[in-house]
């Protein structure tokens, strides 16, 4: 008789699942499985978010010194940190001694983490620093050296935006990021001041797989016009539902992606930059972009992307006031953090440039929270639709089914869906929404990801 331990077979197990998706992905379907289950979810922490390149908070989050903020890599917690040398550190929010978390709030500023239990104190580099009755409890016996805080092995920022990985080695964060830093760079990097978070992250739990939100981002135009048709109803949003045809599609390899808007073709010179009035359009510094980025961010810019694995961002243009013809325009970066196989939160950080008046900064902010906040009139739509994966995926009956999703536009849109060979950035674009192309290659990533950890690919057409 063969004996087979619990994690062989869990191993096993989403061995199994995964070439079933993959085998799936060939036909244009998805298995439901993937979006509750405890195997897969467990495979997921470990190979995805314990390889990736992981976003925690933005530098101005942490301009000071002792100034922290409490984040999260998969489901375990981290301090992100800036040290009395400037330096940011990554540090595991488990105390050494019994695993208490020693920062209990989620943002402040200290040179000390003082863990409730016992009392081991920890500098904000991660060093024990202090035992409570360390004569009569270990003498000199307890090296402080060998009892620091875990530290992320590897921690790097672009445009301010920091990330961490756990795993000592892999891909740089400039091989990771690929064509999506190119990307960041149009989102970010057009001023040299940068931007700056217009507040903390709001964060709300949602009954969805993470998963959802970063295919959702990283190419589903098509769920606009039926989805947030209230949008257009109000007067925020004109013609949605015509979209789609007309938005551009971007895959940079890496399980990264954006969508790109032709503002100018459909509304004139006066849309270009995604609709910044023109005195702050005028204070984007362009000398660092390449022709294909200025051709974007003038005439076709992101408007929504993901950065893998759980990192997407929106930018667009919305009235200050409802029915009036002023806008602002929001960009928020948000996280689907991973609570568990059919749970999630959701952070959302509003940004604003940091050359912006207050009144500009807060038009913004208002107006983002107005339709990405978490009672926003977008946002409600996509986080009530998104609940409906795990609950398919546990449902006894659509087990039986063998339910799977349909991404069949891959091959049945009518309209050309062909890479753009006059295209000269990274990846690949395609000159429709159309096709559900971004959506299959996030999951080929995904099931690459959780067989070999991450690597630097190239983007693959199909
Ligand atoms: S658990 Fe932290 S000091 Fe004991
Ligand atoms: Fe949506």
């Amino acid at each position: 008789m063969t004996v087979t331990t619990p994690s062989t077979s869990a191993h096993d197990s989403v061995a199994a699942t995964l070439e079933r998706v993959e085998q799936a992905l060939d036909n244009d379907r998805l298995p439901v499985e993937i979006f509750n289950d405890e195997a897969v979810f467990k495979a997921e922490m470990d190979q995805i978010f314990g390889t990736c390149w992981v976003f925690l908070a933005h530098e101005s989050e942490i301009p000071k010194a002792g100034d922290f903020v409490q984040r999260r890599i998969g489901v375990d917690p981290v301090i992100v940190t800036r040290d009395g040398k400037g330096e940011v550190n990554v540090l595991s929010n488990y105390c050494r001694h019994r695993g208490t978390q020693v920062c209990q709030t989620d943002a402040g500023n200290s040179r000390f983490f003082k863990c409730p239990y016992h009392g081991w104190t920890y500098s904000n580099d991660g060093d024990l620093v202090g035992t409570p009755n360390k004569h009569g409890a270990y003498a000199e016996n307890l090296d402080p050296k060998e009892w620091g805080l875990y530290r992320a092995p590897r921690v790097d920022s672009r445009f301010g935006f920091i990330f961490a990985s756990l795993a000592a080695e892999g891909p740089t964060l400039d091989e990771y990021l690929g064509g999506a830093g190119w990307m960041l760079q149009m989102m970010v990097g057009l001023h040299p001041d940068g931007m700056r978070v217009a507040g903390p992250p709001e964060r709300y739990k949602l009954k969805a797989n993470w998963k959802t939100g970063s295919e959702n981002f990283a190419g589903d135009t098509y769920h606009v016009g039926t989805l947030h048709y209230s949008n257009e109803e109000i007067g925020i949003a004109p013609d949605l539902k015509s979209n789609v045809e007309v938005t551009r599609s971007y895959d940079f390899g890496n399980g990264h992606y954006t969508i790109g808007f032709p503002f100018v073709e459909l509304a004139g010179p006066f849309a270009a930059f995604w609709g910044y009035d023109p005195e702050t359009a005028a204070k984007f510094d362009l000398s660092g972009l390449d022709e294909t980025q200025r051709h974007m961010v003038e005439n076709e810019p992101p408007i929504v992307g993901t950065i893998f694995p759980n990192l997407s961002f929106l930018r667009s243009p919305v009235p200050v006031r409802i029915g009036e013809m002023e806008m602002a325009v929001v960009t928020t970066f948000r996280q689907w953090q991973p609570v568990g196989p059919g749970e999630m939160e959701l952070w959302n950080w509003q940004f604003v440039w940091t050359f912006q008046d207050e009144q500009q900064a807060l038009d913004a902010y208002v107006a983002g929270q107005f339709t990405f906040g978490s009672a926003g009139t977008f946002e409600v739509d996509d986080t009530v639709a998104w609940e409906g994966a795990p609950k398919a995926a546990k449902s006894p009956w659509m087990r039986r089914q063998e339910m799977e999703f349909s991404f069949g536009q891959a091959h049945m849109s009518p309209v050309n869906r062909e890479a753009d060979p006059t295209y000269k950035g990274p990846g690949i674009k395609r000159p429709t929404g159309f096709g559900e192309h971004n959506q299959i290659s996030f999951y080929r990533h995904w099931v690459n990801t959780l067989r070999h950890g991450t690597q630097a690919t190239s983007v693959q057409e199909g």
